[in-house]
C-alpha cells in the first residue's frame, strides 16, 4: 500500500528553472496556523531547524483569527473571534487533558464555561419555551451513539446521521422548534445537516473529544484574541523577527517528486526543499487554489474530493449598551423559524457575566447552505433580515439600530474556503487516508487530516506535531511514507482501525478488538 511516484521528470523540475535562483531549506511548512506552528515545533524539537514556514496573512493563526469590534465607553475597540471560539473537551483531574486547555491556561487566555442550559427559546411570536424537546433529543442521540459504536466495531456499512436519527425515533419533520433544537445539537457543530454526515463518524468525533476529555466547552473572549496561544508556541523556538518565517507570502504551486520539492509564490519567489508539510486547509485543496505539478494521482484527487468543507458564520452586533432589550441573565437564545431550517437560528449575548458585561455585543451564528446565501449578500441586505428576526423574538420592543455590525465571510477567502471539515455518510478510514497520504516529499497535515479529532483545534494540534515528527524522522533518513488505497471499499474493516490508518487517540475507547 505505501506509496512510491514514479516521476522521473520531477528530479529536473526542483532542481532547474533556467535563471532563477529559490531559497534553500531542508522543510517548507506551508501555512502558519496551529498545524504548521506544531510541525514546525516538532522539527525544531527533533533538531531540524532548517525550516521555512509561508505564510499567506501578514500574522500568525490562520482560522483562529480575530478582529476589532465598535467600541467601549472608554472609544477602545473591542476584540472578538471571527474563527475558533472555543475551547472544546478540557480535562479531568488526573485523566487526559485537552492539549489546547493545557496552552489555554500557559497563556492565560480569557475564557469562560459555556452553559448551554442557560438557553431561552423563541418562536416567530416571541419567547416560546420548547426546551423540552432538547431532553427529547438526547433520547434518540444516546441511542444513534451505541449505534454508531456497533457500525465501528462490526465493520458494517455506514449511513447518514439523518438515518441514525429516524431509527432512534427522532422525525422531528415539520415541526420548526424540534429543527430548530436539531440545528442547535447538530448542525451547530458540525456545520452540516444530518443528511451530510456520517452517523459513524459524527459520534467518534464526539466522543473521541467530549469523553475523553471533558463534556465542556469553555468560551475564550481574551482581548488579545485567541491566536495568543499559537504566538506562544511559535515564539518557543522563533526568535522575534525570526527570517524562517515568511508572512505575507502566497503560494501558488507546488511540484513534488520522492526527490524534493519546490514552491513557487505570487510574488515571484521560489523555495526549494528536500520535503515539504503542506497545512492548507481543505477547502484550499478543493478549490484548486493552488496549483500541483505534476497533477495529484487519483486516489489523492478521490481523498480531497470526498470529504467536505463547511462554513460556520457568526454575525456581530452591538448595540448602545442602555438600550440592550434581550434578557442578559442567558448565554444562550435560540430562534425557530417558522418557514427555514437554519435560518438565524442560535443567539448568543456577550454583554453577559463571565464575558463582556455592558459591551451591547450580540452574535448569531448560520452554517453550511445559509452561509453560503448570508456570504454572498451585502451587509445591509443580511443586516435587515437579522433586524427582522429580532423584531420577531422581541415583538412589542423597538429594536434599535446597531451600533457596529460585521461579519467574515468564510466560504470566499482564498487561504480558507469555509470553516473546517466534515465527513459525508458512507466514508471509510482508507478514504480518509487517501487525504492524508504524503505524495513523494511532499506531506499534508491540518485539521482535515485528523481522523478522529477533524474540526477541533485538537486536531490541528495533534496532525501538526505527527506531520512534523514524521519528516524530522525522514529528514534524519528514516523515511516513512503514509498508507494509501488505490482501490476503495464501502467500509472500515476493524483491525483497520490503527496508526497505519491515522486511528491514533481512540485506543483510550475499549470497541473489544
Ligand atoms: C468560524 C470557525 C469556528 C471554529 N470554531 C472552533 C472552536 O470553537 N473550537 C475549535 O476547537 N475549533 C474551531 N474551529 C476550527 C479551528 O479553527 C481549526 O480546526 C484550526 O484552526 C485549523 O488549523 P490548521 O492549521 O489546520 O488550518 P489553518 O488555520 O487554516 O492554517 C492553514 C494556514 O495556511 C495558510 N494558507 C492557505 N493557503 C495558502 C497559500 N496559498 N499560501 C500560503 N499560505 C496559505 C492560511 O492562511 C492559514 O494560516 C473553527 C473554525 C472556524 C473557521
Ligand atoms: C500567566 O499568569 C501567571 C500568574 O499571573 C503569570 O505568572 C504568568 O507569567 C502568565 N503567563 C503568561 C504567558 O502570560
Ligand atoms: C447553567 O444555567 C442554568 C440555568 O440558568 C443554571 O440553573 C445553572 O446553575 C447554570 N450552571 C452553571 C454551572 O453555571
Ligand atoms: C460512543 O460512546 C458511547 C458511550 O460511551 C458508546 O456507547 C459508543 O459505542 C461510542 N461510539 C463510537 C462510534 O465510538
Ligand atoms: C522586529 O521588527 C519590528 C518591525 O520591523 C521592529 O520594530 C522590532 O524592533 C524588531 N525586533 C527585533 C528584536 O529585532
Ligand atoms: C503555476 O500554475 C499556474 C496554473 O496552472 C501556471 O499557469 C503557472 O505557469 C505555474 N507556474 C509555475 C512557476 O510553475
Ligand atoms: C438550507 O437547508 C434547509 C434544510 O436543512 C432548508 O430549510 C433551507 O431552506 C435551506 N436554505 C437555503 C438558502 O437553501
Ligand atoms: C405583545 O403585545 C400584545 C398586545 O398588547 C399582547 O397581546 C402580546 O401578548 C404581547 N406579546 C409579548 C410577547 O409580550
Ligand atoms: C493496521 O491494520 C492494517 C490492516 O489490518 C495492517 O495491514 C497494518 O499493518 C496495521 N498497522 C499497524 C500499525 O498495526
Amino acid at each position: 500500500m505505501a506509496g512510491r511516484i514514479l516521476l522521473g521528470v520531477l528530479a529536473f523540475a526542483v532542481s532547474a528553472t533556467v535563471g532563477q535562483t529559490c531559497r534553500e531549506t531542508k522543510v517548507a511548512v506551508l501555512g502558519a496556523g496551529l498545524t504548521g506552528i506544531e510541525a514546525a515545533k516538532s522539527l525544531s524539537n527533533a533538531g531540524v531547524t532548517d525550516f521555512l514556514i509561508v505564510e499567506y496573512n501578514s500574522d500568525i493563526g490562520g482560522r483562529v483569527a480575530h478582529t476589532t469590534f465598535g467600541q467601549d465607553a472608554n472609544g477602545n475597540p473591542y476584540t472578538v473571534e471571527l474563527g475558533a471560539n472555543w475551547v472544546q473537551g478540557l480535562g479531568t483531574p488526573g485523566g487526559p487533558q485537552n492539549p489546547i486547555w493545557v496552552l489555554a491556561q500557559r497563556y492565560n487566555l480569557s475564557n469562560t464555561y459555556s452553559n448551554y442550559t442557560s438557553i431561552e427559546t423563541f418562536s416567530s411570536t416571541g419567547a416560546n419555551d420548547f426546551t423540552s424537546l432538547l431532553n427529547d433529543f438526547d433520547d434518540a442521540y444516546a441511542y444513534v451513539e451505541q449505534d454508531a459504536g456497533y457500525i465501528l466495531t462490526e465493520g458494517l456499512q455506514d449511513r447518514s446521521f439523518r438515518s441514525g436519527l429516524s431509527l432512534a425515533g427522532w422525525k422531528p419533520q415539520r415541526d420548526m422548534a424540534a429543527q430548530a433544537v436539531e440545528w442547535w445539537e447538530f448542525d451547530w457543530e458540525y456545520a452540516y445537516c444530518p443528511e451530510e454526515s456520517s452517523q459513524e463518524f459524527a459520534i467518534v468525533n464526539y466522543n473521541t473529544t467530549f469523553y475523553q476529555f471533558s463534556e465542556e466547552n469553555n468560551y475564550v473572549w481574551d482581548q488579545r484574541g485567541f491566536n495568543t496561544f499559537i504566538k506562544g508556541e511559535a515564539y518557543t523556538y522563533l526568535k522575534p523577527n525570526d527570517t524562517r518565517l515568511l508572512l505575507n507570502t502566497v503560494v501558488t504551486n507546488i511540484t513534488y517528486s520522492d526527490n524534493g520539492v519546490r514552491i513557487d509564490n505570487a510574488d515571484g519567489s521560489c523555495i526549494t526543499a528536500e520535503y515539504a508539510i503542506c497545512t492548507f486547509s481543505l477547502g484550499v485543496l478543493q478549490n484548486d487554489d493552488v496549483t500541483f505539478s505534476p497533477a495529484l494521482p487519483a486516489w489523492k484527487q478521490q481523498g480531497i474530493a470526498t470529504f467536505s468543507m463547511g462554513t460556520y458564520t457568526k454575525i456581530f452586533l452591538q448595540f448602545p449598551s442602555d438600550q440592550v432589550f434581550w434578557d442578559t441573565s442567558y448565554q444562550f437564545l435560540l430562534y425557530a423559524d417558522p418557514y427555514t431550517r437554519g435560518y438565524y437560528p442560535v443567539w448568543q449575548s456577550l454583554d453577559a457575566e463571565g464575558f463582556l458585561p455592558g459591551s451591547g455585543i450580540l452574535f448569531v451564528t448560520v452554517v453550511d447552505n445559509e452561509s453560503y446565501r448570508v456570504e454572498a449578500q451585502t451587509d445591509d441586505e443580511t443586516l435587515a433580515e437579522v433586524l427582522a428576526v429580532l423584531r420577531l423574538m422581541y415583538p412589542n420592543t423597538t429594536i434599535p439600530e446597531p451600533t457596529a455590525f460585521f461579519y467574515p465571510r468564510w466560504s470566499l477567502e482564498p487561504w480558507a474556503r469555509g470553516s473546517y471539515s466534515n465527513w459525508p455518510p458512507g466514508t471509510t478510514l482508507e478514504m480518509h487516508q487517501n487525504l492524508r497520504a504524503n505524495v513523494g516529499r511532499l506531506w499534508f497535515a491540518g485539521e482535515h487530516t485528523s481522523a478522529e479529532y477533524f474540526g477541533f483545534l485538537q486536531a490541528a494540534y495533534t496532525e501538526g506535531q505527527a506531520a512534523g515528527d514524521v519528516v524530522a524522522a525522514c529528514v534524519n533518513r528514516v523515511y516513512a511514507p503514509e498508507a494509501y488505497y488505490e482501490n476503495l471499499r464501502g467500509s472500515t474493516t476493524p483491525t483497520e482501525y490503527n496508526a497505519t490508518n491515522g486511528w491514533i487517540v481512540s485506543s483510550f475507547l475499549t470497541y473489544g478488538f
